[in-house]
């Protein structure tokens, strides 16, 4: 596990999504550091992919930090709206993060365009050194979108998202139920394959 020892950033400012990786960080004995705790600028995600924003992120953060970083991109696709909101996920909530307007723009999108309400919640996880050298790893959640939104556990667009096969949506799991099913757990369990 030599790429994941001793302090490493995550280079997020969604506490959210601090707290799963930390979580999933756990086992390896690393300490993880916030950005937002040593103070670093959060960059603005320019490219239109996942990889490219977490890549983006996790190498400024390295650079910064003068430690490993990690970070992720990560949103919504929904097929009947051509993969919307995708990499503009967190910004459809608008600068307040009103996500209770954004579920509502995707299920009136939806209603406008059809009946397909099957989507995927996507993960691209980026691995940086501060030299600047950057691995990345993508994984998927696949579902279904849901309307009304059920559950107030979670964040983003958990309670609209229904995970295949299952009855229940990620925002009425706790976090220890959603965990093991999202879209960051499996990028991560790619990471880990690397590193063996
Ligand atoms: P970013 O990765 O910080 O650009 O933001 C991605 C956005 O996608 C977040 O603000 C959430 O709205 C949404 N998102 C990503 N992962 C999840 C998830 O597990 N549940 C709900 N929403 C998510």
């Amino acid at each position: 596990m030599s790429r994941l020892t001793g302090r490493l950033v995550v280079a997020s400012h969604n506490s959210g999504k601090v707290r799963e990786i930390a979580a999933m960080l756990g086992p390896f004995g690393v300490e993880p550091v916030s950005a937002g705790e040593l103070g670093l600028p959060e960059p603005e995600e320019t490219e239109a992919t996942f990889i490219g924003n977490a890549a983006l992120k996790a190498r400024a953060a390295a650079l910064a930090s003068g430690l490993p970083a990690l970070a992720d991109d990560s949103g919504l696709e929904v097929f009947g709206i051509g993969g919307d909101p995708g990499v503009y996920s967190a910004r459809w909530a608008g600068p307040g993060k009103d996500f209770r307007a954004a579920m509502q723009l995707v299920w009136e999108k939806l209603s406008v365009t059809g009946d397909d309400r099957s989507a995927r919640f996507v993960c691209a996880l980026a691995l940086a050194q501060p030299d600047g050298s950057v691995e990345v790893f993508e994984g998927e959640a696949r579902g279904t979108i849901v309307w009304p939104p059920r559950g107030e556990k979670g964040f983003g667009y958990d309670p609209i998202f229904e995970p295949l096969g299952l009855s229940r949506t990620f925002g009425e799991m706790t976090h220890e139920e959603k965990l093991p099913l999202t879209h960051r757990a499996r990028a991560f369990e790619k990471l880990v394959a690397s590193l063996k």
